[in-house]
């Protein structure tokens, strides 16, 4: 793209703005910014002015979860179900890692946070242990599929290496990288984080499908003899990753997805929670949960929307084909946006400044026509790390770690 075109674009999108310090930038710089703009989808913020209509939802009603007394009946068929498959490759792992972890606050990307007190406990290492169960019991590795972003693909890709991958097998490990969208102030234009450069944040977790398929990863597994994917938080440290009671459950059920979900442990938790929304599976957020909801009860007379998501979703992979080229609809978020002044002086604002837009993979359950909620206990399974104190911490997780006995 040259600068005429260049222009254009960003005239056609009202951020002519972008190329202000374009004169005085060096060759390299003006390539480089070329080459963003070229790649950059403005559209994303044309999204500001539909807002209203972003929270619109459909009939909401209830989506029974299968709960652990109906699990532990069934738990050996299922177990044999999902270790078969485990076996056969047919299950990969991908770990969602491209979030920029604002709230833990560390500069580093967050499965490099050392959990540990005694010993150095890395946030990847125990998910990677984790894993580690699963594959010492089927006795085949998983492969391992790593979502990273532009913003901590470098340092994420170092720290495994220089970690030899926690005893993972590294030609089992591939990264890709997910898509990144320009971020503006509240009156949609743009920030610039540098003379020469737009800023950007990940465009949020729904993306990491077409990346992966972008990368060629997709086909690959899929050469492979990958037919499940069980996607995954880079924040839970106690989750089970490719398990087979849970991969056996869903391919038991023929459905063409699974959740695992937890009881919630109070009506108003901060927790996305499973419904039908028109009769298709669905989440609806917490923030979205009316009083209504809140209180409704279900056939048994208990709490009908009362199992939340905790990030750890399996996907049949001839169906995320199906919806590969759906356009999920786009979130957008309040964000503190590192910018360049009217003096062209780097600012770090204290408060939010701006907006960023996101995809969210749990809008995919709602393309899908089925999705089996299954429950897992909670103190067993369930220890996000979001912040550094408080709720969903790295004390509440270290705590819950003790609890399962795991050394720190
Ligand atoms: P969160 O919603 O907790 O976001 O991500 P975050 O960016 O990690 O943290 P905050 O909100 O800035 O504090 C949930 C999961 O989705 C991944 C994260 O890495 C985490 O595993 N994620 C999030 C991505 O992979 N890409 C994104 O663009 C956003």
């Amino acid at each position: 793209m040259d600068y005429k075109q260049a222009l254009e674009k960003l005239t056609a999108a009202g951020q002519e703005h972008a190329m202000q310090y374009y004169e005085e930038l060096t060759k390299e710089q003006q390539e480089l910014l070329l080459a963003q703009i070229d790649a950059t989808d403005f559209s994303v913020i044309s999204s500001l002015k539909d807002r209203k209509e972003e929270n619109v939802r459909g009939m909401i009603t209830p989506l029974a979860a299968m709960q652990r007394a109906q699990i532990c009946e069934r738990e050996e068929e299922f177990h044999a179900i999902g270790l078969d498959a485990v076996k056969k490759g047919k299950v990969g792992a991908v770990l969602l890692a491209g979030g920029m972890g604002t709230r833990l606050g560390s500069d580093n990307p967050k499965g490099m946070y050392n959990i540990g007190l005694t010993k150095e406990v890395y946030i990847f290492q125990r998910l990677i242990e984790n894993l580690m169960d699963v594959v010492k019991e089927a006795d085949a590795w998983v492969p391992l599929y790593v979502m990273t972003s532009d913003k901590n693909h470098e340092a994420t890709v170092g720290f495994l290496r220089e970690h030899d991958f926690f005893g993972y097998r590294e030609e089992y490990v591939t990264f890709f990288m997910q898509e990144m969208a320009p971020a503006c102030d509240y009156q949609g234009k743009v920030y610039l984080e540098e003379k020469w450069k737009i800023s950007t944040s990940p465009n949020g977790n729904g993306g990491w499908y077409s990346s992966m398929y972008k990368w060629g990863v997709a086909k690959k597994a899929m050469e492979d003899g990958v037919e499940w994917l069980n996607v995954f938080a880079v924040d839970n440290v106690l989750q089970r990753i490719a398990d087979p009671c849970f991969v056996g459950a869903v391919i038991s059920n023929q459905c063409a997805a699974g959740a695992k979900v937890v009881r919630k442990c109070a009506p108003d938790e901060k927790i996305g929670v499973m419904c039908l929304e028109d009769g298709r599976p669905s989440i609806v957020e917490y923030y979205e949960l009316t009083e209504e909801l809140m209180n409704a009860k279900d056939e048994n007379g208990d709490p009908a929307y009362y199992f939340g998501v905790i990030l750890n979703y399996l996907f049949r992979v001839a169906d995320l084909e199906k919806i590969r080229e759906k356009n999920l609809p786009l979130h957008i978020v309040e964000k503190k946006i590192p910018y360049l002044d009217a003096e062209g002086r780097k600012v770090k604002p204290e408060a939010p400044n701006g907006y960023k837009f996101e995809q969210l993979v749990l809008d995919m359950i709602y393309e899908l026509d089925s999705c089996l909620p299954f429950e897992v206990v909670r103190n067993k399974e369930f220890a996000p790390i979001k912040n550094a104190t408080g709720i969903d911490s790295v004390e509440s997780a270290r705590e819950l770690c003790k609890e399962n006995g795991i050394e720190l």
